[in-house]
């Protein structure tokens, strides 16, 4: 009936696109940031060296380094305005909804971070995402705690300050736990890249329309939110709370799991690439433990997370359909043990994710990638003509 286009071969740009930043093999679990595993980058490297090496594709020297994180410095404060926005949000909003407008309305504070035709421009746009990003995110959660916002310590490395503009209190000293920044550095690194998963796709196709780094990123936000995407840890952490509640029963969950009415099934597990496992998991479920022993925390919830992927994987109805703990599995029950509240799990994940989204934004405009246009199969209706309303 409705007649199918065929499929021009040469239509330029069907939503696919050619990538020196992250390598990834879904049946073997391998993972590369510029062809460094990501097994070697989470034990050695920081997470700014990393997000240097996506956007710049080399691990930085001592001096390309310590000068990086001065310009981030110099860019990290926000326009006093940007705080009259955020005070007009509800302190229910979800720091998701507030981020993503945030980082939108910082083109009217910076409007030449659009134009990035020179190295320099551009160099610039990405110092100040880099820098303002996180002040952004700590004053979203600290809005919803209701502590006054400030811009931390600059003197401190960039994950600790974050740690600082996030939970220090006024007239109280403030002093953090080493092993603490040390797992928030691993978990950012986890998380920086991941090739065209769905909001890096929508960094790179809204910034294919020149419509700047900023917006681009707060399209990115937005796709991220949701929870078959980032969205999926903050929903983990609600399912095994759900479960913990209900008596811990995972056997019984995992029937309701394999409902097909129910969307969002298991969360964190299945993932569209890894059909094995994700390497990333592994490593975020070694640093649980990790921490939460260093921390001298018992979190019932590890245990139950463990119960149900020891079950999901002795289960036929996962096993044939290579179902497997993905990243946001065990990434909530450390977030839980830092103290972050669930509502800004996803905003670190996208905290994370930045650096990967600005190097594959940088990456796209550099190449001079033609504007996004997915290819479609017409499966529509056939030419008709049109009744007027007497005779419909
Ligand atoms: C991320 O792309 C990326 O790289 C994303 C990410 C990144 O770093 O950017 O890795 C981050 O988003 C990880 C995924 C987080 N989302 C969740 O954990 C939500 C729960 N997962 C599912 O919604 C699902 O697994 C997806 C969305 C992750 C993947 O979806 P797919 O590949 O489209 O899987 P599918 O829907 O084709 O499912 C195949 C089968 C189906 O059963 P049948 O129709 O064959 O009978 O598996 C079933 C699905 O019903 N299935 C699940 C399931 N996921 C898939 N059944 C129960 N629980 C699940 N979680």
């Amino acid at each position: 009936t409705g007649g199918v286009t065929t499929l021009d071969p040469g239509y330029k740009n069907t939503g696919s696109c050619e990538s020196a930043i992250t390598f990834l093999n879904g049946e073997e679990g391998i993972l590369r940031y510029r062809g460094y595993s990501i097994e070697e980058l989470a034990d050695k490297a920081d997470f700014l060296e990393v997000a240097y090496l996506l956007i710049f594709g080399e691990l930085p020297t001592k001096e390309e380094l310590a000068k990086f994180h001065s310009d981030i410095r110099e860019q990290s404060h926000v326009d006093d305005d940007v705080k009259k926005i955020l005070d007009g949000f509800p302190k229910s909003a979800h720091p998701m909804g507030v981020l993503s407008s945030l980082t939108s309305a910082l083109v009217a504070f910076n409007p030449s971070s659009v134009n990035v035709d020179s190295e320099e421009e551009m160099y610039n746009a990405i110092v100040r995402m880099l820098a303002k990003f996180p002040v952004l995110t700590a004053w979203a959660h600290r809005k919803r705690a209701g502590l006054p916002l400030d811009y931390g310590d600059d003197s401190l490395g960039y994950v600790e300050n974050f740690h600082k503009m996030m939970f220090h209190k006024p007239n109280q000293n403030y002093s953090v736990d080493k092993k603490v920044v040390d797992a928030l550095d691993k978990l950012l690194i986890l998380h920086a890249d991941h090739e065209q998963n769905c909001s890096t796709s929508t960094v790179r196709i809204v910034g294919s329309s020149h419509a700047g780094l900023f917006v681009s990123i707060s399209a990115g936000i937005n796709a991220l939110w949701g929870p078959l995407h980032g969205g999926a840890n903050q929903a983990v952490i609600e399912m095994l709370e759900a479960i913990k509640e209900d008596g811990g029963d995972t056997h019984k969950f995992m029937n309701k799991a394999k409902d097909k009415e129910d969307p969002f099934r298991l969360m964190g597990f299945g993932h569209r690439v890894y059909k094995n496992f994700d390497p990333r998991a592994k490593i975020i479920k070694k640093s649980a433990d990790e921490v939460l022993t260093a921390l001298g925390i018992e979190d019932p919830v590890l245990d139950i997370a463990k119960g149900l992927e020891k079950e999901a994987l002795e289960d036929s109805y996962f096993v044939d359909r290579k179902l497997y703990p993905n990243v946001d599995f065990y990434s909530g029950i450390i977030y839980r043990a830092l103290g972050i509240p669930v509502e800004m799990f996803t905003p670190m994940f996208a905290l994370g994710r930045l650096p990967g989204w600005i190097a594959q934004w940088k990456e796209m405009r550099q190449r001079k990638e033609p504007i996004g246009r997915p290819r479609q199969v017409y499966i529509g209706e056939n030419l008709r003509s049109f009744k007027p309303v007497e005779k419909r």
